[in-house]
């Protein structure tokens, strides 16, 4: 694709990438929300090619937003993650299942023994004989462990549980596993990362390591580190997962985005938590 082209196309998707879910993105409602201002500042931009973040450039996705929702981020009585991290709490010594047992009950506090877990995933699960999420690996605890019934992605439980954990790591450094499995998994989330799809026939890379900084609509496009997972996003008017971020993405490029839990996402996520090693936790992050 020649530069122009791939302005063009940023161009266009601009409105569709501000929006989130499909119905946002029907041609006709993509091209009412189009705004003409922020889209020729674009146009008239070279599309000069940036190296891809290196450790000295890598910025969070906060460092992009704007200061109220930063202080947002970062003051727990204004966070709204933070109900979903208190609820988590609750879950977590409340005994569940046919089990009958707390997390707690095996887990004993989570200060303690989730410290730094969240941090490591997605990770190689040998009894599984896959690479799990946080999420994931929460539910392979619920089912199995409690003998529960399993909670639907993006439930408020899954959600809190997952918000609780992840915030006994905030502040820590974004250490993915460098097992053979867990690398291997990452390197083909790397190759889908790269890959051009949907109607617009972009890839991740296109916009997240040549393209960041830059203003897509009325949104700056991040270099799409995901260290604040699960983040409030203001738009959403509630709390979601990284998986649910991913796929506004590839349906904002008009790709078919694959189902939750599915493999192709998971892989995608330990890539995403290479790339972003070292990086420190945000969770519960706040996101526009
Ligand atoms: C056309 C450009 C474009 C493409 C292609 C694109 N994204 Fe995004 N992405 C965005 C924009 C813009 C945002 C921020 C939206 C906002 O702030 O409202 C974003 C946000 C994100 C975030 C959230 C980062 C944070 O700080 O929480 C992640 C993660 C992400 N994208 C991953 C991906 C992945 C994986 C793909 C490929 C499947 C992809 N994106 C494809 C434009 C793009
Ligand atoms: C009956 C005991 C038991 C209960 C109840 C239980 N777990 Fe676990 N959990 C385990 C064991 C044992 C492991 C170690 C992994 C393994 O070998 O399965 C584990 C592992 C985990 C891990 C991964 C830790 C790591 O270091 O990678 C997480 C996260 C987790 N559990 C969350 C939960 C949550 C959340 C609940 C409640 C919804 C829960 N567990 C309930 C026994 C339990």
């Amino acid at each position: 694709m020649t530069h122009t082209a791939a302005a063009g196309l940023l161009l266009c998707c601009g409105a569709a990438l501000a929006g989130n879910d499909a119905a946002d993105l029907s041609v006709t409602g993509y091209r009412a929300h189009v705004p003409t201002r922020p889209m020729l500042a674009v146009a008239t931009h070279p599309q000069s090619k940036k190296p891809p973040a290196s450790a000295e450039t890598r910025q969070s996705g906060a460092h992009f937003m704007s200061a109220a929702t930063q202080a947002m981020q970062n003051d727990d009585r204004q966070n709204p993650a933070m109900l979903w991290v208190a609820g988590g709490e609750t879950l977590w010594q409340t005994p569940a299942g046919k089990a009958n047992r707390a997390c707690a009950a095996c887990h004993g506090d989570a200060r303690q023994s989730m410290r730094g877990v969240a941090a490591r995933y997605p990770a190689f699960d040998s009894k599984v004989n896959h690479v799990v999420t946080l999420a994931q690996r929460i539910e392979l605890c619920r089912q199995g462990a409690q003998q529960a019934a399993p909670l639907a992605p993006e439930s408020d439980d899954l959600l809190s549980l997952e918000a609780y954990i992840g915030m006994q790591s905030r502040g820590m450094p974004v250490a993915p596993p460098a097992d053979e499995a867990t690398r291997a998994a990452a390197e083909r989330g790397r190759l889908r990362w790269q890959q051009r799809i949907g109607q617009l026939n972009l890839s991740c890379a296109q916009c997240h390591d040549d393209n960041w900084g830059r203003k897509l609509a009325s949104a700056v496009i991040p270099q799409a580190h995901a260290n604040a997972y699960p983040i409030y996003r203001l738009e959403w008017q509630t709390l979601g997962s990284l998986p649910r971020r991913l796929r506004n993405c590839m349906t904002g490029v008009r790709a078919e985005a694959p189902p939750y839990g599915a493999l192709e996402l998971v892989e995608l996520e330990a890539w995403l938590a290479l790339r972003a090693r070292g990086l420190p936790l945000e969770t519960p992050g706040v996101r526009p």
